[in-house]
């Protein structure tokens, strides 16, 4: 029998701050699902690292960039990702993958869910070119130095980490281990 539920699926994250590569996925995944809820985790895979934006921020930041994207949901992402996509009755869970180098990492995240929630798929989209190096660490990272970032993140994306740093605060020095998203 044909599942005639809407097919909707979970793109999880931290996002701190978004990127265009995650904007370019975010489109893609919005046009191949009837729903896409982009599904903010308020702590990065590297737990030492401290967020630069927090949950309301990026949420925020998300949002605005997502706008024109109806069938786009932001929201703060709590506990574990597959009773998430559950609740929110979604069958797919949306990542990026830039290079070889994020695969490992993600196999091992997607095996994991697997076993959790047999039922939900996890779906790769391959990042494009011209964002395949781009990370939200080596976006901040510029942004600390204050260099361009033109055509990298949104402008109020650019602006608000302009803010953030004219503020004092500090981008994480491992920003050469490009984080996974
Ligand atoms: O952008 P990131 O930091 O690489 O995203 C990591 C994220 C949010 C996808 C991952 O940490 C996650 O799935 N967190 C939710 C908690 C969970 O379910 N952990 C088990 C994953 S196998």
């Amino acid at each position: 029998m044909t599942d005639s539920r809407p097919r909707r699926a979970v793109y999880p994250g931290s996002f701190d701050p978004v990127t265009c590569g995650h904007l370019d996925i975010i489109r893609r995944g919005a046009a191949l699902f009837d729903g896409l809820v982009v599904a903010v985790s308020p702590v990065s895979s590297n737990p030492e690292k401290a967020p630069l934006f927090n949950g309301v921020e990026r949420v925020a930041l998300l949002q605005a960039a997502t706008r024109d994207l109806p069938n786009v949901e932001i929201e703060e992402l709590h506990g574990l990702l597959v009773q998430y996509a559950l609740d929110r009755q979604a069958q797919v869970i949306l990542k990026g993958l830039r290079a070889v180098s994020d695969l490992e990492f993600e196999y091992a995240m997607a095996l994991m869910n697997r076993r959790l929630a047999p039922q939900i798929d996890t779906v790769f989209l391959m990042t494009s070119d011209e964002y395949s190096y781009l990370s939200s660490s080596l976006v901040k990272e510029v942004a600390r130095l204050g260099g361009a970032l033109d055509g990298l993140v949104p402008e109020f994306v650019a602006e608000a980490l302009k803010r953030r740093f004219q503020e004092g605060a500090e981008a994480s020095p491992d920003a050469q281990v490009a984080e996974r998203s």
